[in-house]
């Protein structure tokens, strides 16, 4: 299986990808990597791993949907059989979202605390429980059908980044996990609800 990863941060979600992806039990490869962000840390990941890159940058468009049909074109190129977002920080219009197959990793248990913040907004909110979703990308942000959850506890010292790398234990191995039984298994959506197999 053909994996497409979105990144648009450091990329420890995708180092674990590529940590599996030459073994052939696990059976999917990162063929691309995809960023809007030139300064990504996970574009070193993916060039020390041999894997081609491509930067879309908004500001180099002449608007959104400019860009949007910029990512699906970059995307394409590498042929994919799943899309991963793994911390991609931008909304994906449905010129992306209804031409490929995608799934996102979210820090926070959803349908509770949505979008850019969830970290933050968990620990605002004073749950003793959180941790991370991997679910299907649908047209709304982070509305897909659930894939897969792990819960993490919260501490009571700890700030938003103590409990987001406690969160991203978790999701790293979640994400391995799920994308890669995706792969073997396959992945449909029916009635609103994802299934693996
Ligand atoms: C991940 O926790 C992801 O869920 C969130 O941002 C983080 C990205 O981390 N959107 P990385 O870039 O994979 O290290």
């Amino acid at each position: 299986t053909r994996l497409v990863v979105l990144v648009s941060g450091g990329g420890s979600n995708l180092a674990a990808l590529l940590a599996r992806h030459d073994d052939p039990a696990y059976g999917a490869r990162v063929v691309g990597v995809v960023t809007d962000r030139p300064d990504a840390g996970a574009l070193d990941l993916a060039q020390e791993a041999g894997v081609p890159t491509a930067v879309v940058v908004p500001g180099d468009f002449e608007d959104r949907p400019a860009w949007n049909r910029g990512v699906a074109e970059a995307i394409a190129v590498f042929s994919p059989d799943l899309v991963v977002l793994a911390g991609f920080m931008r909304i994906l219009s449905p010129v992306v979202v209804d031409r490929f197959s995608i799934v996102n990793t979210h820090p926070a248990l959803l349908p509770s605390f949505p979008g850019a913040h969830g970290v933050r907004d968990a620990l605002a909110y004073g749950v003793k429980v959180t941790g991370c979703t991997v679910h299907v990308v649908d047209a709304g942000v982070d509305t897909g059908p659930i894939l897969a959850q792990a819960a993490v506890p919260v501490l009571d010292d700890d700030d938003e980044s103590t409990l987001h790398e406690r969160i991203k234990v978790a999701e790293r191995s979640l994400l391995v996990e799920t994308v890669g039984r995706a792969a073997r298994e396959g992945l449909a959506v029916e009635e609103g609800r994802a299934r693996i197999g």
